[in-house]
């Protein structure tokens, strides 16, 4: 389809983290499997007439075998999600785009993005939409027509679209990274249900603020929020249209302070997610129009682009110094609360199956060492036995032997006397 593939060699990249975490993970996974089914295997071999093991025992270590099948399930889907909010027209869904490197989802003036669309790598070379709860896959040139606001095909802005789009042609999908994109927060009144829905299992949230204004109060409330139902959420905060600053550069610097003072102050006093150090961290200012412009550009796509303001470059590299910072914590968020919780129960199946087996051989010994004593005795009777037959054979002898000689001795005497 003529599209740019971009260069893959990211093995530098802080998502591999998580990626060599889920590979290594994903292969003790296979062994653990392995290990129980030897140990059915073998446990079947000394149940039954043997009794070593019981009926219990086996069906008890048999269980793991569909526990194990259930957590590789998990692990093999598990990835990392980032979940973007903000005001309507704060340019989210180009944020997104950006991060992309292409156009994927609608983006526009006015209300656009009206419901979720999570944007997820597709292992195909294809790219194709499907509704929750439908296995219908549409084309993909229909994301606007399914996600725009202005247009027929009408969602509830709770509703979910995934959109898949080709791994091979982005990097952060290849990595396994999940993007959801949502309607404004100022649009809704559901945002309780939103937060149940689709924040409870993000790693990350960014959200997207403009910076031609401040945050706003709407914002702020749904991060109080969900900051009540998730502990210690990740935030960023992307202070976005700061190419806007281009046009007053005698205020930049007291408008960045601004902006930034506050953004601090609302991480780490007001929400408490993190130390003031912490939130600057966590803070960047930037022009995602910008970002996708020089990208798309980057890959030789056709766009109807006006020349870049003033310190586009500046703001650029804050981008992509704001996807690194992301990057990092994303993969050790996700390594966390996914792979922790997986290898402690991997863990114990291991030793819960091992100490089945234990028992199965410490009755196996004892058994052995009952018999050998067994045979012992046995022994023991038998050679008292025989050591009685020989004396008793002894003396049966010598009884003979003077019958013999008494018989003799009067059979000469009576001839003498003849
Ligand atoms: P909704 O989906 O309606 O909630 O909005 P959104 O937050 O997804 O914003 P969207 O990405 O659709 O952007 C809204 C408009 O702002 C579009 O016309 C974008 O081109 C524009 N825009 C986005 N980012 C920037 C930026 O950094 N600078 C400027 N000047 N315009 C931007
Ligand atoms: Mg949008």
């Amino acid at each position: 389809n003529g599209s740019v593939r971009i260069n893959m060699a990211n093995v530098d990249s802080p998502l591999q983290i998580f990626v060599r975490a889920k590979k290594k993970i994903n292969d003790i996974f296979v062994e653990i499997d392995d290990y129980v089914k030897d140990a059915v295997t073998f446990m079947h071999a000394v149940a039954g007439e043997k009794e070593i093991a019981t009926a219990q025992d086996v069906a008890n270590v048999e269980a793991y075998i569909s526990k194990v099948q259930a957590i590789r399930e998990v692990l093999k889907r598990d990835h990392m999600k980032v979940a973007f909010f903000g005001r309507t027209s704060n340019g989210k869904s180009t944020v997104i785009n950006a991060m992309l490197h292409d156009k994927i989802l609608p983006s526009g003036i006015g209300h656009t993005t009206n419901c979720f669309l999570q944007v997820e790598g597709s292992d195909t070379d294809d790219a194709f939409l499907r509704t929750e709860g439908s296995e219908e896959k549409r084309n993909v040139q229909s994301v606007s027509q399914l996600g725009h606001a202005l247009c027929a095909s009408r969602l509830q802005e709770c509703a979910l679209v995934h959109v898949y789009w080709p791994r091979e042609l982005c990097a952060l999908l290849r990595d396994d990274v999940v993007l959801v994109d949502s309607p404004g927060v100022d649009v809704t009144p559901n945002l309780d249900e939103w937060i149940d829905k689709y924040c409870l299992d993000a790693d990350v949230f960014v959200l997207v603020a403009n910076a031609e204004s401040t945050l706003m109060v709407t914002e702020k409330n749904f991060f109080h929020k969900v900051s009540t139902k998730i502990s210690q959420p990740n935030i960023f905060i992307l202070n976005n249209r700061w190419d806007a600053s281009a046009s007053e550069p005698e205020y930049l610097d007291q408008v960045r302070t601004q902006h930034a003072e506050r953004c601090v102050d609302f991480l780490s006093r007001e929400l408490r997610v993190c130390t003031p150090k912490e939130a600057e961290e966590r803070i960047f200012f930037i022009s995602a129009k910008e970002a996708l412009l020089t990208r798309m550009r980057e890959r030789e796509k056709p766009v109807t682009s006006p020349t870049l303001a003033d310190g586009h470059q500046v703001r650029y590299f804050e981008f992509v110094d704001f996807e690194r910072k992301f990057e990092e914590c994303i993969s050790q968020s996700a390594v966390r609360t996914k792979f922790a919780q997986h290898s402690r129960r991997g863990k114990n199946i291991a030793a819960d199956v091992m100490a089945v087996l234990d028992l199965i051989y410490n009755t196996a010994t004892e058994r052995k060492s009952a018999m050998v004593e067994k045979q012992r005795i046995l022994h023991e009777q038998l050679t008292s036995i025989e050591d009685q037959l020989t004396a008793v054979t002894k003396q049966m002898k010598e009884k003979i032997n003077r019958m013999v000689e008494s018989v003799e001795h009067k059979v000469s005497l009576t001839l003498s006397q003849e």
